[in-house]
């Protein structure tokens, strides 16, 4: 697969805006997303595919540690690899930055994605009691740089 990872750019997320909720999650809003790429603490990228946006994932830089704020891939697109790629980038930006460490909360009931930082060696080091929805616990996941 041709899969290339980018900075994201406001255009990206112009492109992605009418469909974002349709076709990736229903999380992460277009005014989320505008601060996210305004916030200087914060560094997100997009996997695209021959100028389609097939994922996106960021972080969020604190003074010793990368939080992962999320990785989505399109629907219609999960369990090809997407999400692989974009987690390998956010986990090389943050060895790049000198970073110690890698952080994320994934709500307990999420296989696919608590796999996924399974397979890229992230370790359960806590729980969030009712962190979503004040009811769904949060997992606590980092990985050592
Ligand atoms: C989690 C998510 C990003 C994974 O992306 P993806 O592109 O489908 O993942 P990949 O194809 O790269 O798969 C990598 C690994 O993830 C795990 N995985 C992916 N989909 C899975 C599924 N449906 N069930 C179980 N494990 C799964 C597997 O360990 C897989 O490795 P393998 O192929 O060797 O078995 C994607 O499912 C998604 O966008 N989910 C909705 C948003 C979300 O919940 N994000 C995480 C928030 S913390």
């Amino acid at each position: 697969m041709d899969l290339e990872i980018y900075n994201m750019t406001f255009l990206d997320l112009n492109l992605i805006k009418d469909n974002l909720i349709k076709d990736f999650d229903d999380f992460w809003t277009y005014d989320i997303l505008n601060d996210e790429l305004n916030n200087p603490n914060s560094e997100y990228f997009v996997a695209k595919l021959e100028n389609n946006i097939l994922g996106f994932a960021g972080i969020w830089k604190s003074v010793d540690d990368v939080h992962i704020t999320d990785i989505v891939v399109k629907k219609t697109n999960r369990n090809s690899g997407v999400g692989s790629k974009l987690l390998e980038k956010l986990i090389s930006t943050a060895i790049s930055e000198n970073f110690k460490a890698i952080t994320l909360e994934v709500n307990e009931n999420n296989l696919p994605a608590i796999n996924l930082y399974l397979k890229y060696g992230f370790k359960n080091v806590g729980l969030r009691k009712k962190y979503y929805d004040n009811k769904y616990n949060a997992i606590i996941m980092t990985k050592d740089l």
